[in-house]
């Protein structure tokens, strides 16, 4: 499993830790670097300074490589892309848009980027944009997501572009990584799994919710606007849809998603927050620290294939 990613990242095994909003502070990003993996603070929406706290928090809590993931529609952007260069930062993954104009900057500051993408067009426009793998991400994932599964986008953008590919969507455990690397990918990316770890910040509703969570416990809501979101199927996701069926416009549910999942994350309200997860939760079914995951996930998918 010794592949071209741990190699390019500077970690041991090939698993990366998604840079989830509100979810991938300083203490998961640390834990999952600590224990082999890479982890990420995820940019959000969050101000440059924030992002540059969380980055000095993470460090004293590691030495390892810790990344960055970047939101590009969020406001702060600019700021964000800054500060990673200022602080140091060696590898970032990128979410909804196109990385361009960051790429001088991050290159010359030596900064493996690495976009997140959900179809096959999008992943060779970035290896033309210098991107240094692609995570391709199927939408089995919690969070935003695109239209194909993990099982039909993984192999087609592994044999779309010669960088390497990092799969993403419904991975949770040693099969899952096995399988990734048997369609091509040289590394996977877990979110839902690593929300429920120890070290993860999230509150215990929402852990509670993942880990009690059935196969078909998640809901797909934004389909009607091009914005598609899963999370886990509660009175918000219920509502949304109603709302979306009456044919109500993007900014309306926009407003009436606001801030739901820092209310989830922080508060632990599942009710009437957004509690994004994919459909991988059906499968986790305890709390375990970051390091008891990775290595119970390399052992079994070492003996799968043979490693
Ligand atoms: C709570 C949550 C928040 C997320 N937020 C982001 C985000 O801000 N940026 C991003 O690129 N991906 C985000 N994702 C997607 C993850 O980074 C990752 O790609 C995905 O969770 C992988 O699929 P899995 O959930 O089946 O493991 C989020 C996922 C979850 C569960």
């Amino acid at each position: 499993m010794n592949t071209r990613i741990p190699q390019l990242l500077g970690i041991e095994y090939p698993i990366i830790q998604g840079g989830m909003a509100w979810v991938a502070e300083h203490h998961l990003a640390a834990a999952v670097s600590e224990a082999g993996g890479l982890g990420l603070i995820g940019g959000a929406n969050a101000p440059g300074e924030v992002v540059r706290e969380e980055i000095r928090k993470a460090k004293k809590l590691t030495n390892k490589p810790i990344g960055v993931n970047v939101m590009l529609l969020s406001p702060h952007a600019d700021d964000v892309a800054k500060v990673i260069v200022e602080e140091g930062i060696k590898v970032v993954t990128t979410g909804a848009g196109n990385p361009e104009k960051y790429m001088e900057m991050w290159k010359a500051a030596g900064i493996k980027v690495i976009p997140v993408v959900a179809s096959v067009a999008l992943a060779k426009r970035m290896e033309r944009y210098g991107a240094d793998a692609v995570v391709a991400e199927g939408c089995e994932s919690g969070g935003h997501i695109g239209e194909q599964t993990t099982m039909t986008l993984v192999p087609q953008v592994a044999d779309a572009v010669s960088i390497p590919v990092i799969a993403a969507g419904g991975i949770g455990d040693g099969r899952g990584i096995a399988a990734a690397f048997m369609l091509g990918a040289e590394a996977v990316q877990i979110g839902t799994r690593f929300v429920v770890s120890k070290e993860s910040i999230v509150h215990d509703n929402y852990k509670q919710r993942i880990i009690k969570a059935k196969d078909i416990d998640s809901a797909v809501t934004g389909r009607t606007h091009g914005h598609p979101v899963r999370s886990l199927r509660n009175q918000m996701t219920r509502e949304y849809v109603r709302l979306e069926e009456e044919g109500k416009s993007f900014e309306e549910l926009e407003y009436l998603t606001l801030g739901t999942l820092r209310k989830a994350v922080l508060e632990g309200d599942v009710i009437n927050g957004t509690v994004m997860a994919g459909q991988i939760a059906g499968m986790i079914s305890k709390e375990q620290t970051c390091k008891e995951m990775i290595e119970e996930m390399m052992e079994q998918a070492g003996k799968l294939l043979g490693r």
